[in-house]
């Protein structure tokens, strides 16, 4: 059983390497942000306050999410779009910080590391999750290059969004993700930096295949 982690900002390109790294290997994939998204999503539906930790920790200790292929299901409803836009990103970002959360959502994500193997998507998969993976990638990009990319995808999505606030949003997210007391956005130690930001997807994906044929885990 191999477990691969890819961690990193949002934006970064750790979702389309994850999805190739699956086709690649046959793995399953654990999109933990869907998790957190979905956490987000809930605590709308459930009329849960941000401020309100026991409610969104007991939420999330029974959370009603799942996934069939690329959609995440809400109480079996498909809410990818729902969960996919800025507005859910931004409130999971801020429930994302609470420790209890972090803690009510552990052992559900570790239960994703099943035979032949994971691909574990997010923000502390090498670090807290499974600092047991044999390979550990850590993904980075400027902040402009990562909001370039976020617009061209709305903008492919036929939604006009501004660059500049774009921006923001992204720094202001990093930020509170980086500086949180849990699970804070850093690399593993053991973990392999990728700056993307000039780099393409291939470029991005090649990096990647060579370290899993160094662990012998592609041959
Ligand atoms: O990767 P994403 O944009 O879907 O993540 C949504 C939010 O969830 C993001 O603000 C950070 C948070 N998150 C986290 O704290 N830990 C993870 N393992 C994954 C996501």
């Amino acid at each position: 059983m191999h477990i691969i982690t890819v961690d990193g900002p949002s934006g970064v390109g750790k979702g389309t390497l994850s999805q190739w790294l699956c086709s690649k290997t046959h793995f399953q994939l654990l999109d933990s942000g869907a998790i957190y998204r979905a956490l987000a999503y809930g605590s709308v539906v459930e009329k849960i306050a941000i401020t309100d930790v026991k409610g969104l920790a007991t939420l999330a200790a029974n959370l009603p999410v799942s996934f069939e292929g690329t959609s995440v299901l809400y109480q079996g409803k498909d809410v990818t779009p729902q969960i996919r836009n800025e507005e859910t990103a931004a409130i999971a970002s801020v429930v994302a910080a609470i420790p209890e959360v972090r803690s009510a959502l552990l052992q559900r994500q570790k239960d994703f590391a099943q035979a032949p193997g994971l691909i574990a998507d997010g923000r502390d998969m090498g670090t807290v999750v499974f600092p047991q993976a044999a390979v550990k990638l850590f993904l980075t990009a400027s902040a402009e290059e990562r909001a370039k990319r976020r617009v061209n995808q709305l903008k492919n999505q036929g939604v006009n969004a501004n660059i500049n606030q774009i921006i923001r949003d992204i720094e202001e997210r990093d930020e509170r993700d980086r500086t949180r007391s849990a699970s804070p956005l850093i690399p593993a130690e053991d973990a392999i930096e990728i700056d993307t930001t000039s780099l393409n997807i291939e470029e991005v994906c090649q990096i990647a295949e060579k370290a899993l044929l160094k662990q012998g885990i592609l041959v």
